[in-house]
């Protein structure tokens, strides 16, 4: 075992230890502890309080040792580099350099700017559907609602399905004179957004619209979109570099810059930046992507919690955990590290969550009560992103606030009700409050960033490669395979079985 191995060994002997006694504590009587508060992590309005989590000073030093072990310093230097990181693909990854204030002075950032600005301007279009799956959606999907307070442009849609409805109840509130059809696919071969594209160039043919003018392509791969059919001009590339669930920064966010404008798209990335800057300098004891990278692997690997919650406590961005759903469970959901040997214990969570208060009263219950502890994020930012006179509003905002620091309370301490056993609250549930002051394109674009930056920074501590996704592979060529009838000799008894009944209904 090389010196290195050895080390990382004995840290990880003494978390497991460690984690064993945390199981004897409970949170009530540790989140008073003198000197606690320095369980608070501040980046400009930007706060992270985990004092309400299973940790002592002890824990998050032979965290950071773990880290340093790794070299957790070095894999950060490789990646801003632009090393080839991405092993089983052989490239980098280049999301971050989109966020640098650089690229908006790129031939491709004016191009995605002059053209959103045109159709933002010229009042024709009046909606936008986007077509695309799992990166080329959820994120600008995400980021546009979560955005709707700075939205003026055009009404935006989405299409993420190959589940035709999905297309066809949006096109049922579009005229086909005034829509345009974004064709976002980094890969340009995705089947259920090509196939949903030859449905949206269908509609619009039959309706007699031409089709070069009310469709565009986002894709690295611009030959595939122009054999496809798409004029040059239409067709906004990036970088081969910038993997899916990254990608909202690119030409993925053209419907957001729509909607929002490129001023306060450029804010978006400027939040992001932010938070680039913040990772590549800040200190790893003070580095909070660091901090909640190693704490995701504080809970999973050590405390063996299998499920991670998000609660955003913001209507607004109630795809938030879809997003990074995709975001964790495709880059970290891995069997197998980095040069391709198994990993001994499973990496990323099961991340799921739904928008605070609502959860509230649906499965806060089997947080509270139910026998499986599972640790969550509370989002909220602390002043509401209304801005209205009558003072009702902002104390609903209020109200909400104080629910989710509320619930972070109650998790952590519960109360004890021995005389009613229904009425007793274990307590001892984990949470991570995370507030800012207002949901804006700078807030938001900060906050996406962190949580790339705790799948990257905890993908690497699991060794695995947080760029690649082989995972979904299997499924998609079966579902090639009996499209096109191959092999389908090689499938269950039960699944041809269902082929048949299929074929005769
Ligand atoms: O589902 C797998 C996946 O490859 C995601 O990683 C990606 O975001 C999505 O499909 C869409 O891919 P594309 O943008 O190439 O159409």
């Amino acid at each position: 075992m090389s010196d290195q191995a050895a080390r990382i060994k004995s840290i990880e002997d003494q978390l497991h230890c460690e984690a064993m006694r945390m199981e004897s504590s409970h949170l009530r009587n540790i989140v008073n502890l003198e000197g606690r508060e320095r369980f608070r992590l501040e980046l400009d309005d930007l706060i992270v309080d985990y004092t309400r989590q299973p940790i002592t000073s002890i824990i998050i030093k032979k965290l950071l040792e773990l880290a340093d072990a790794k070299a957790l310093d070095k894999f950060i230097l490789e990646f801003f580099a632009g090393e080839p990181i991405n092993l089983t693909e052989r490239r980098s990854a280049n999301h971050f350099g989109l966020r640098s204030p650089d690229y908006t002075k790129t031939a491709d950032y004016m191009k995605l700017a002059g053209f959103a600005q045109s159709i933002r301007e010229n009042n024709v279009v009046r909606s936008v559907v986007n077509l695309g799956m799992g990166g080329s959606d959820l994120g600008p999907s995400m980021v546009t609602q979560g955005l709707s307070g700075s939205h003026d442009g055009p009404k935006i849609h989405y299409v993420g399905n190959i589940d035709p409805t999905a297309l066809f109840d949006i096109l049922l509130k579009c005229d086909p004179q005034s829509t345009l059809f974004i064709v976002t696919s980094k890969s340009f071969t995705t089947s259920e957004t090509l196939a949903n594209a030859e449905l949206a160039k269908n509609w619009l043919q039959k309706h007699k619209v031409e089709v070069n003018k009310s469709m565009v392509a986002v894709t690295a791969k611009p030959d595939r979109a122009r054999k496809w059919g798409i004029s040059a001009e239409h067709i906004f590339s990036f970088d081969e570099g910038v993997g899916g669930r990254y990608s909202t920064w690119s030409a993925v966010g053209l419907p957001v810059m729509i909607a929002i404008g490129s001023n306060a798209f450029a804010e978006f990335l400027a939040g992001a930046h932010a938070m680039d800057q913040h990772v590549k300098e800040a200190p790893f004891a003070l580095n909070v992507p660091v901090i909640m990278g190693l704490l995701r692997v504080w809970h999973r690997t050590y405390l063996k919690k299998m499920a991670y919650g998000l609660m955003p406590y913001d209507q607004r961005l109630s795809r938030l955990p879809a997003w990074a759903q995709q975001l964790e469970m495709e880059s970290n959901g891995k069997g197998v590290d980095r040069l391709g040997n198994a990993i001994s214990s499973p990496a990323a969570p099961l991340i799921w969550g739904e928008v605070g208060t609502t959860s509230q009263h649906s499965f806060f219950q089997w947080l509270h009560q139910g026998l499986d502890v599972v640790p969550i994020d509370i989002l909220v930012a602390r002043k509401s992103g209304i801005v209205a006179d009558d003072i009702n509003w902002q104390s609903s905002h209020k109200t909400l606030v104080i629910n989710a620091v509320a619930q972070a309370e109650a998790l952590a301490n519960g109360v004890t009700n021995k005389k009613e056993p229904h009425r007793n609250f274990p307590g001892n549930r984990p949470s991570l409050l995370i507030s800012w002051e207002k949901t804006n394109p700078y807030s938001l674009g900060r906050l996406l960033a962190l949580y790339e930056y705790v799948t990257i920074v905890s993908g690497f501590i699991w060794g695995v490669n947080s760029f690649d996704q082989w995972g979904v592979e299997l499924g998609k060529k079966l579902a090639n395979d009996i499209s096109s009838g191959h092999n389908l000799n090689k499938l269950s008894q039960a699944g041809q079985d269902f082929l048949r009944k299929m074929k005769e209904e």
